[in-house]
């Protein structure tokens, strides 16, 4: 193996140390300082010359300042002439607006792909984006990992009666058929309405397909404010299933999810730890599990 520093910002430091356990090293040593008006200071404490860096940074709430804590880093980095430096980006916060839903709107995902660039990295290692086509957004590589696996072995474990996939809006039917194919299970489609006019708000109508007497389980790429999940979970029920349960890659449990997702009629709830929860987050019904080992194995790819 290859000489590599392992770098992590502040976004989700517990992620980082396991894959750096995987691994079989420590994190880099870097001071991630603030000047009194705020201004993020990093300092990279390590010699990175002609090595391979990696650097851990989950584009999750407050994302602003952790996309700027990346761009930091990197430029610090690559101003001590490493051979190589990629970014590992858990969580791309802002790659739900990858597309102008309304003129006047920007295309934020490639914006942020943008960013990335400046700042010299040469590569990307990120999960289940938003949707695929922004690694076109990149014109750097771009190590695209899917967390399906490690969900797929979670319901497996829940040994379900008539499992039907769910896709909880049109944009995830291709997440859902794939969970469907990987399980030999049937799936439907639920049609989900959005309103330009009211941020984070949504309404589940018509399902599209049989699931009365089922044992439902959604998929989802993101959690936000639980919005979506609710709503279906609450259709479903309404639409005569026997237990809903839901997997996501990416929790972000922005402002009431937690609450919402507590009340709705969902038996378990599986999310990863691409985002850091911290304990006011958890809830009974809540079980996480690891991508630690997807991008420790991303990350040997590209070392080995
Ligand atoms: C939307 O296209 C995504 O796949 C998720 O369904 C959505 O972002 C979830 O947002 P919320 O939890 O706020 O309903």
């Amino acid at each position: 193996m290859k000489d590599f520093l392992l770098f992590s910002g502040s976004s989700n430091v517990p992620l980082a140390q396991k894959i750096a356990k995987l691994l079989h090293t420590t994190l880099g040593n870097v001071d991630l300082s603030r000047f009194a008006d705020s201004e993020i200071r990093p300092w990279i404490q390590e010699d990175v010359r002609d090595k391979t860096v990696f650097v851990l940074e989950s584009l999750a709430y407050p994302m602003d300042e952790h996309v700027m804590e990346l761009s930091l880093m990197g430029d610090a980095i690559r101003r001590s002439a490493p051979k190589n430096m990629i970014a590992v980006i858990p969580y791309m916060g802002y790659a739900r607006q990858d597309k102008q839903h309304r003129v006047g709107e920007p295309v934020s995902a490639r914006v942020i792909a943008k960013f990335i660039e400046v700042s010299k990295f040469k590569e990307v290692i990120t999960v289940d984006l938003h949707n695929d086509a922004i690694v076109g957004f990149f014109q750097i590589p771009v190590s695209h990992v899917s967390a399906l696996d490690v969900l797929t072995v979670e319901i497996k474990k829940l040994s379900l009666a008539r499992p039907v996939i769910v896709s909880p809006d049109v944009g995830g039917v291709k997440r859902a058929r794939n969970l469907a194919y990987a399980l030999d299970v049937p799936m439907v489609v639920m049609e989900k309405k959005r309103f330009l006019d009211r941020h984070d708000t949504s309404e589940s109508f018509q399902i599209i397909g049989e699931v009365r007497g089922m044992d439902a389980v959604i998929v989802d790429d993101v959690i936000s404010t639980g919005g979506t999940i609710a709503n279906s979970a609450q259709s479903l029920k309404d639409a005569g299933t026997k237990s809903v349960t839901v997997l996501a890659s990416h929790a972000v449990f922005a402002g009431e999810a937690v609450k919402k997702l507590s009340a709705a009629p969902i038996d378990t709830l599986t999310v990863t730890d691409t985002i850091r929860l911290p304990k006011e987050k958890l809830f009974p019904k809540l079980h996480i599990v690891s991508v630690a080992p997807l991008i420790a194995d991303a990350i040997q790819m590209l070392i080995k």
